[in-house]
């Protein structure tokens, strides 16, 4: 096998031909239960290409190595490649500089970060933060530990019954005690795409820096954080066609270099003596210990596929099936759909009356329909809607008209088993 055999990503022409694009993600043709597979779980997973998936095999058979230390030819290529990945995921983002691209495990890691680094430094007793009720655990727990902590206090912005944000109740929320602003781009359990340009605008009438959890945006749609202006922004590589245990922590420099380190450890030093250590310039500062460098690299080609397949296009796509998922779930009798947000993403989490998610999700993947049940780490959406779970399909870019028919008609056959 050559390297030359695993650096050929297919280039996907610019017409959405979706059983074209199909062909690059190897997971997707098999059967599951004699059915073939219909993966409706991309909010909780994505599948991978092809390209990701050579990434990763080219990196261990030929680059493995530790980044920033050896002084041997595989540790530069290897450094090269983890640096080079960085490079890509920085103009993905339209980052100032590669300064601001911190790798991390995922979006959870980036928000305890910031809790850590930021919300040690930078809150007290009496200060308030403010999250929205739409917001994942992950962008809950963290704020409630740093308040429980200082004696801060978490603002909670309350929704409608819709799915979303009560604009107003924000603005009345944000303060001289608000420390920071942490709001999510898109709900991973309604699909509720948040107005977060007039978020982040109305925290910096007041000076407050704004945390953007784009977790379930990055593999939908196109992401500028100099556009947005926000102050982080964290993502998750497994949700965005990368590998599990990859993510990235957006920040401004100057925010970033004010914040003190997250862990300590080797490489996010300049020097140690037991009297005192200096610590390493950004984004080093905050990348303790050996990296996961096939990670990083396995996520940069799965940004450079996206971005290859063109991610005005994706948004397009993904939003005609919603909308076609949309129409044949509603007409189903019996199926409440839970978030109907008026910007949403490729997000259906719904209800079937008399039948609980769990029920449902199992009879689903009997017909080969792969959705999640659940709370979806969201459990006060959950008390919001007044619901214990729902089932939630969530669609990627490969999914098709055809396997929003196959989930409709997989419903329906739930519904007629416990009629
Ligand atoms: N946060 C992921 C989801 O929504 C796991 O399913």
């Amino acid at each position: 096998m050559t390297r030359s055999a695993f650096m050929t990503p297919s280039a996907p022409n610019r017409v959405w031909d979706v059983e074209r694009i199909r062909k690059d993600f190897p997971a997707l043709h098999q059967q599951v239960h004699g059915k073939p597979l219909v993966y409706l779980d991309n909010a909780a997973t994505s599948q991978k290409p092809q390209a990701v998936i050579d990434a990763l095999v080219a990196y261990y058979t030929f680059d493995n190595s530790n980044v920033h230390r050896g002084v041997h030819l595989l540790s530069e290529r290897a450094t090269e490649a983890y640096e080079g990945a960085r490079a890509r995921i920085q103009r993905h983002l339209n980052a100032a500089s590669p300064r601001e691209i911190v790798f991390i495990r995922q979006a959870t890691e980036g928000i305890n970060l910031v809790m850590a680094s930021y919300g040690r430094r930078f809150v007290g007793a009496g200060d308030e933060i403010v999250i929205s009720a739409i917001e994942h655990h992950a962008n809950i727990v963290p704020w409630q530990m740093l308040c429980e902590e200082k004696g801060a206090r978490l603002r909670v912005v309350p929704i409608d019954d819709r799915g979303d944000l009560l604009m107003e109740e924000y603005a009345r929320l944000l303060g001289p005690r608000t420390k920071l602003v942490a709001i999510t781009q898109v709900s991973n359990a309604l699909g509720t795409v948040t107005p977060i340009k007039d978020i982040i605008g109305l925290a910096h009438q007041q000076d407050i820096p704004v945390l953007i959890d784009g977790a379930q945006a990055v593999p939908h749609q196109p992401v500028d954080v100099r556009d947005l202006d926000c102050d982080f922004y964290v993502f998750s590589g497994h949700k965005a066609y990368g590998p599990t245990g990859i993510g990235v922590l957006y920040g401004k420099e100057q925010w970033l270099e004010r914040m003190p380190p997250f862990q300590g450890g080797g490489d996010m030093i300049k020097s140690v003596t037991f009297e005192k250590t200096i610590y390493n310039e950004l984004p080093y500062k905050f990348e303790a210990g050996t990296p996961h460098i096939a990670g990083a690299i396995g996520l940069a080609a799965g940004l450079e596929y996206i971005a290859g397949l063109g991610l005005e296009q994706i948004r397009d796509y993904e939003h005609e099936l919603l909308a076609y998922g949309t129409e044949l779930l509603s007409a189903i009798s019996r199926v409440r759909l839970i978030g109907t947000a008026r910007h949403k993403g490729a997000v259906l989490s719904f209800v079937l009356d008399g039948v609980h998610a769990h029920d449902l999700g199992t009879i689903l993947d009997q017909q080969g329909v792969a959705v999640r049940a659940g709370h979806h780490c969201a459990m006060p959406v959950m008390q919001r809607f007044g619901v214990p779970a729902t089932a939630r399909a969530s669609m990627a870019f490969y999914n098709t008209r055809g396997e929003v028919e196959t989930l409709a008609a997989a419903i329906e056959r739930a519904r007629e088993i416990f009629s």
